[in-house]
């Protein structure tokens, strides 16, 4: 794929579009997201609940629509397995789902930065295993979607529902910013849609193996990720 020349769209066109979009269903704004820049958009999929969500939104509204993932190499087997399940469910092509590899294998990582660089420089890590490649396969875009919403954390409350994305210079739709995790699993539940099994084992935010562990019922659901430090955010979204 040729790199995209992308026009930022003006401040305050955005700003106003978020705000008509705001009270609209989550379908609804993908429709919208989908008829404005199909075939230059694409989902971000981790795999987690809301963007299992997302893609099944997305697949009613356009079956050709396309999403990608960003194998960390450090992906729990679990995670695979839905990969798998949407596979089948959705009859996904690589060339739909596409995976996006970082640039070193774990192996040369711990050869040029040492062992279990995650324990010492876990920014460094994330910037190498997702920051980058996500950088390099947003360069094809010119919208993506995510499924971050407002009320995981204090770093996502002002979450629109589509905003410049001026880290990586494309639009950004967050469809799902207004839902609550029960919205989620309600969803999911109603459309039996593919989900990870280790949600249903006390890990409700689910990253790399080495950076994520179980919660206790009633805790952060963010509190297993990067337990052992300040972290809060890989980079991906600021
Ligand atoms: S993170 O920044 O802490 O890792 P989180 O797990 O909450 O993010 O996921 C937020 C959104 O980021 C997901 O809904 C998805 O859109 C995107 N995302 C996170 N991890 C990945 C991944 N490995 N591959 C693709 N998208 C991802």
């Amino acid at each position: 794929m040729s790199e995209l020349v992308r026009t930022q769209p003006a401040m305050e066109e955005l700003q106003a579009l978020s705000q008509r979009l705001e009270g609209q269903t989550p379908q609804e704004v993908l429709a919208y997201a989908l008829d404005q820049y199909f075939p230059s958009i694409v989902l971000a999929c981790s795999f987690g609940p809301e963007d299992v969500v997302l893609w099944d939104m997305m697949y009613q509204v356009n079956p050709k629509a396309s999403l990608f993932y960003l194998d960390t190499d450090f992906l729990f087997k679990e995670t695979h397995d839905v990969r798998q399940r949407m596979i089948a469910k959705y009859l996904l092509a690589p060339d739909q789902l596409i995976e996006v590899k970082p640039d070193l294998s774990p192996e040369q990582q711990a050869e040029k930065f040492g062992d279990d660089l995650w324990l010492r420089q876990p920014d460094q890590c994330c910037n190498m295993r997702k920051v980058e490649p996500l950088t390099r396969i947003l360069k094809n875009y010119s919208a993506w979607v995510t499924g971050i919403r407002r009320d995981q954390a204090p770093t996502r409350t002002n979450t629109k529902l589509v905003e410049w994305d001026g880290k990586f210079e494309l639009v950004k739709f967050n469809p799902l910013a207004a839902w609550t995790n029960d919205d989620v699993w309600a969803y999911i539940k109603a459309h039996d849609v593919p989900y990870n099994v280790l949600h249903d084992q006390n890990y409700p935010s689910i990253g790399c193996t080495h950076c994520t562990v179980q919660v206790k019922p009633g805790e952060d659901p963010r509190s297993g990720r990067w337990q052992n430090s300040e972290k809060t955010e890989c980079g991906l979204h600021k």
